[in-house]
Parts: structure tokens; C-alpha cells; sequence
């Protein structure tokens, strides 16, 4: 059983879809195939084809998404208004050179489609072989780790689009349709602006991994460890967006404790250089903040030297 099925929703398959524009799908993995599924219900596009690296998989997107026909290869695709290309980012060059070569084969006398992925850190420069189709990015501030669990979570996740004006304003339309505000950003500020969405979400997650190696050295089972983060991980994340990362900081280095820094620097370091190595980087991240705040210099650079491995 593919461990993404989920029951499609009342309605899913019983739409007039005569005037909705058809959407293929190359690379229907766990963005894809959320939101297509997704697309599909809410009638924004009728799924027509799915490709993926094996057909094994593209059968399973199909079922998942409960619409189109699962395609050995890119030129088995039929025609369609729209192409989503959602493989792994290493992949998008080569699956839009091969895309260029098959839309040229379908394109008489039809309109240009809009070609697009959806990474956060390239643009949408490199669906160029694809012109003349309307080409665009567009990246779903959202983690889709689990498609079930992002077919209830996606909607409120920012969109940040950049493209041609044709393409951004049939995928403005898309993912409003399914309650996901857009925002434009510009094609040479992509990567900074994904490096922002890394840090907070995936960087989030390795902290959570870096806590828990403590606590399982402190002797905790992993899920009492949990239990006991939940409550905190969850205000702390609460207090960032409603106070802002300078009044949210609390802890050893806001009050200046450098005796405490000191001392679990030192039992890091004979636990994991790992540990240790990341507690300092991310301690001093903390002292700089916390200077913009309340935290006297002269305590400021006794962290410092501390975490520098110089204390003084
Ligand atoms: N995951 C997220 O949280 C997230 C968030 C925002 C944006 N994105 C972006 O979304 C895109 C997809 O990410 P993902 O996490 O959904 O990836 P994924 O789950 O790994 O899925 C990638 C899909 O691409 C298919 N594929 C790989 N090579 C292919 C080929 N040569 N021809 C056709 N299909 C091919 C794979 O097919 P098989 O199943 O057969 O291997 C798989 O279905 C990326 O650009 C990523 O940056 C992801």
C-alpha cells in the first residue's frame, strides 16, 4: 500500500473539469503529489499526467492525487496548460531540457504553457530552454514532510513567486485558491531569502536533534525528552512571532551567566566536538543579540572570549 494514501474527499472526482486548465506533473514526490491532490479537489487544475523516475512511483502520485495517467517517460505526456516540475532541485535543469525538446513536438497551434517548480533557491532562470513558455518559480514556505499531513497544514503557508508576468499571475491564482497568500521576490534575492527559510525550518529541526543527543546523554529516554520540550519549544516559537527574537531570548547568555556557559562548554566538549562546536556558534549568535538588548558590553565580550575558547 503507498504509505501516502489518504481517502480522497467528498466531490474529488465528480467536477466539471471543462474549464479548468490541466496541470502535468514531472517529479510528483511529496510536494507534488500535495499539491496536486489539492489542486485537483479544489478544481484550480485537472491533473492530467504524472511523470516520475519510476512508473512504480508515478502510479502511486496518481492514486494519491486521485486524477491523470502515470507516464513512463516526459514524451508520453500529453499536451497540457501547465507543467509543475517538483523533482529533487539537482534535477530541474536537465528534466526542463528534456521538457524544451517535447513541448516543441506538442506545440502547434496551441497557446504557450506556463512551465514552473517550486525550490526556494533557484529561480526561474533556469527553466530558460523551456521559452517560449511562460516560466516562473514558486516556493511554498511550508515543510512538506508528510503529504497527508500537509493536505490539512499547507493552506496559511506563504508562496514566494517570481517569474514571467503570464506565469506569475496563473500561479497567484493557484495557491490562493488553495488559501496560501503570495508574495513576489526577486529572481537575484532567492537564494538569501531561502537561506532565511532554512534557518528557521531546517536548521530548527537539527537544534531539535542537537538538544535531544543532550538529553539521551543526561540519561532521558527520547520521548520524555520530548515531552518535557514540547511545552517550551512551543512557547518559544510563540513568543519569536509575537515579540520578536530580542524580547523572546532567556537563558544563561541574556542574563550574562558566563560561570554557567563556561561550565557546559566544558562538559560538551569531553561529550561531542559536534556539541560543542555548535553551542559556540550559536552562542555567540545569542551574545550578539542579546548586546541589541539589555546585556552590558563588558559581560558581552566575557561570553565572547568564552565561547571563543579564550576565556578571560
Ligand atoms: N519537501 C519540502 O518540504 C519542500 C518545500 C518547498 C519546496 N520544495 C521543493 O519542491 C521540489 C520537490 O521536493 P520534494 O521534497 O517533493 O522531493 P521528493 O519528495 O524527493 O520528490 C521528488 C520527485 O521527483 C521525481 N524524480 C526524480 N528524478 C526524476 C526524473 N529524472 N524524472 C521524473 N521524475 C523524477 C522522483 O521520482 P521517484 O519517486 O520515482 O523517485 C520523486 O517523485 C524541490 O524543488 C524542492 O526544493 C520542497
Amino acid at each position: 500500500m503507498e504509505k501516502f494514501s489518504t481517502p480522497l474527499r467528498e466531490g474529488g472526482h465528480s467536477r466539471d473539469t471543462s474549464a479548468t486548465k490541466s496541470l502535468n506533473i514531472i517529479g510528483a514526490g511529496k510536494l507534488g503529489r500535495t499539491l496536486g491532490r489539492l489542486w485537483q479537489e479544489r478544481g484550480v487544475f485537472d491533473v492530467r499526467a504524472v511523470c516520475n523516475r519510476s512508473l512504480h512511483s508515478g502510479k502511486a502520485a496518481v492514486d494519491f492525487i486521485g486524477a491523470g495517467k502515470a507516464c513512463a517517460s516526459i514524451d508520453a505526456m500529453p499536451t497540457a496548460d501547465c507543467w509543475l516540475i517538483a523533482s529533487a532541485d539537482g534535477q530541474i535543469t536537465e528534466l526542463a531540457t528534456a521538457l524544451a525538446a517535447h513541448l516543441e513536438t506538442l506545440s502547434a497551434g496551441s497557446n504557450a504553457p506556463v512551465v514552473f517548480h517550486c525550490s526556494g533557491a533557484l529561480s526561474s532562470e533556469i527553466l530558460r530552454a523551456c521559452h517560449p513558455a511562460n516560466v516562473a518559480s514558486a516556493h511554498p514556505v511550508h515543510s512538506f514532510a508528510d503529504p497527508v499531513r500537509s493536505l490539512e497544514a499547507l493552506a496559511g503557508s506563504t508562496v514566494a513567486i517570481e517569474g514571467n508576468d503570464a506565469a506569475v499571475t496563473v500561479l497567484r491564482a493557484a495557491f490562493s485558491a488553495l488559501d496560501c497568500p503570495t508574495v513576489t521576490i526577486s529572481s537575484e534575492q532567492k537564494t538569501l531569502y531561502h537561506a532565511g527559510s532554512v534557518f528557521a525550518c531546517n536548521y530548527l529541526t537539527a537544534l531539535m536533534d542537537l538538544s535531544l543527543q543532550c538529553f539521551a546523554g543526561a540519561g532521558m529516554q527520547e520521548e520524555e525528552a520530548l515531552a518535557l520540550l514540547r511545552p517550551i519549544v512551543m512557547q518559544t516559537a510563540r513568543n519569536n512571532m509575537d515579540l520578536g527574537p530580542g524580547a523572546s531570548l532567556t537563558g544563561p547568555i541574556a542574563r550574562g551567566d558566563a560561570t554557567t556557559v563556561e561550565k557546559q562548554l566544558a562538559v560538551l566538549t569531553e561529550t561531542s566536538p559536534l556539541l560543542a562546536e555548535n553551542y559556540r556558534q550559536l552562542g555567540l549568535a545569542c551574545v550578539e543579540l542579546a548586546r541589541r538588548g539589555p546585556l552590558a558590553d563588558d559581560a558581552a565580550e566575557k561570553l565572547e572570549a568564552i565561547l571563543n575558547g579564550n576565556p578571560q
